[in-house]
């Protein structure tokens, strides 16, 4: 199962990690100014590999910031209050004595929302010392499996992706209790298959975290072939796994990605500094 483009690259280094998707990027230091040729490369890597990590990066919140505003708009997360020094930076944090972590079902960034954002960057700030690695997959390959005859049925569907669906929600409850905020009630509907608007590729657009069901069918009718979906588009063929370090900082496109930090380290605390970039309707 390969997903890996094989290009060449004059100002970057480029090592996949996976077959499916996931490259780590060498030779830039994300928190100095960047040329544009730079820039571009990156973003050639971040099409073709479709998350990119970085290492032993030194960011502030400013920094991280101002490399996400060389990609794209960042917007603030709508359900958690950012940093009070940067807004647009939304802490995710699980401390020692918590048992559930920020986002730790298998997802693709808050599709309840009308635009959903195209990408997030993560930057590892405090890492348990084993566990707390980040899964990704790749909805690229997760389309093209199917057979002819399911993308037949879900080319005309359209999914309902709510804030509220349970496993997704509880795993915000530790933060929203910080800060004394409501879980807002949002609902999005998006079509099933969308197409990448840079790309032209076809991606899987359903996830696990938040889509209830199908659009004109019931939540009881929508579950068996949601449950498929939701099993094969994170078949471990499609996935890559990233083992944090500080100083590490994950970019990926959420219009053909799901992720999923793996909540594998009790007893220790996990920071992480999180901007998110603002996307198109899917279409
Ligand atoms: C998230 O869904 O933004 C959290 C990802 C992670 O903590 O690795």
């Amino acid at each position: 199962m390969e997903n890996a483009v094989r290009r060449t690259y004059r100002h970057i280094e480029v090592r996949p990690i996976a077959g499916a998707l996931g490259a780590e990027i060498h030779g830039v230091e994300i928190a100095r100014p960047l040329d544009g040729a730079v820039v571009s490369e990156i973003r050639q890597a971040f099409l073709d590999h479709l998350v990119l990590f970085f290492r032993n990066q030194t960011l502030t919140p400013q920094e991280q910031l101002a490399f996400a505003q060389r990609f794209g708009q960042p917007m603030e997360y709508p359900q958690l209050k950012g940093l009070p020094e940067c807004p647009l930076i939304t802490p995710v944090i699980k401390r020692e004595h918590e048992r559930v972590n920020f986002g730790g079902v298998w997802h693709s960034d808050t599709t309840y929302l009308e635009r959903p954002p195209m990408a997030s960057m993560l930057y590892a700030v405090e890492i348990p010392p084993y566990g707390g690695d980040t899964l990704f997959a790749n909805q690229y390959l997760a389309y093209e499996t199917l057979s002819e005859g399911l993308k037949k049925t879900l080319a005309g569907l359209v999914g309902i992706n709510s804030s509220t669906k349970a496993d997704a929600s509880k795993t915000r409850e530790d933060r929203l209790r910080d800060t004394g905020a409501e879980l807002k009630v949002l609902v999005g509907e998006h079509p099933v298959v969308r197409t990448h608007p840079e790309t032209g590729r076809k991606a899987l657009y359903v996830n696990g975290g938040h889509t209830t069901q199908f659009k004109g069918w019931t939540e009881r009718e929508s579950r068996p072939l949601l449950d498929d979906l939701f099993e094969h588009q994170v078949r471990p063929e499609f996935t890559c796994r990233f083992r944090w370090e500080p100083g590490s900082l994950a970019f990926w496109d959420n219009r053909c990605t799901q992720h999923n930090p793996v909540n594998d380290y009790h007893g220790f605390r996990r920071v992480m500094h999180r901007v998110t970039l603002a996307g198109e309707t899917p279409y």
